[in-house]
């Protein structure tokens, strides 16, 4: 993958800002992969700037978001659909309609409705290749490597699908529910590593000493399912922006 140190999360902002800018204007219905988290912000909120400025129609610009917990209704302020919602749908103007995520079909299914769950994944990777597929898929990297919730042991061939969370990624995410682990659900439906990989282009943002490692592994180990972002090494249209913290450990 190309490799891009940036001073910070703002800067990397601008990069992705510009990028899907000049998309939108020259491809309409252009079809965006949207990741939830923190390391994404910044860029959603600088291409707000750009579609405001500009005065970019984006009514026809469609999303389809990586992850959702099982479990959590729509309307659960901590599901990704009203994250996503709340962080791209609201600030860039997008049609509500057009945005996708997950869980949308299941709104709250619990664990038990196995059925349904099952088939929401490969549903979703099928809406996917019926909007067109993804243009550019926009992702962070946990620390230990995960992509979406593809935690490492993942399969590179993966598509979407339901996952159990492990033990860490539900204890980082607590403090989202009370601080209480009990609330954070224990599945998840993930756009699969081999649905992001067919994305035309990704943009993996990391800032910070915490993802140091993790981009290393990613960039310079080998491919491998223990390190699902390394991943992006087979794709031939890969960009990971960071700032110096998260380069640190780069050869
Ligand atoms: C988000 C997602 C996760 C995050 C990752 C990094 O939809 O799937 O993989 O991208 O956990 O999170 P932040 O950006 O908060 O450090």
């Amino acid at each position: 993958p190309e490799v891009i140190i940036v001073k910070n999360q703002e800067e990397a902002g601008e990069l992705y800002a510009r990028s899907v800018a000049d998309l939108i204007k020259s491809k309409p219905n252009a079809v965006l992969g949207l990741a939830t988290g923190s390391s994404p912000l910044a860029a959603y909120q600088a291409l707000a700037k750009i579609v405001k400025d500009e005065s970019i129609d984006v009514s026809n610009v469609q999303g389809f978001a990586l992850d959702e917990y099982i479990g959590l209704p729509l309307t659960h302020p901590e599901s990704y659909h009203a994250t996503i919602h709340r962080t791209v749908v609201e600030p860039l103007g997008l049609d509500p309609a057009k945005v996708h995520v997950p869980g949308d079909v299941l709104n709250g299914a619990p664990l038990e409705d196995g059925e349904k769950i099952a088939a929401a994944g490969p549903a979703y990777d099928k809406a996917i290749a019926e909007a067109g597929g993804i243009d550019v898929q926009i992702l962070g990297i946990g620390t230990d490597g995960h992509v979406g919730f593809n935690e490492p042991g993942s399969s590179i061939a993966s598509g979407t699908r339901i996952k159990t969370l492990v033990e860490q990624t539900r204890i980082d995410n607590a403090r989202f529910f009370d601080n209480d682990i009990n609330q954070v659900p224990t599945h998840c439906i993930t756009q699969g590593i081999g649905t992001i990989l067919k994305a035309r282009h990704l943009v993996l943002l990391a800032f910070g000493e915490g993802k140091a490692e993790a981009i290393a592994e990613t960039v310079e180990g080998g491919v491998s399912a223990f390190c699902p972002a390394s991943a992006l090494q087979l794709h031939p249209h890969a960009t990971i922006i960071v700032d110096e913290a998260a380069a640190s450990r780069l050869r």
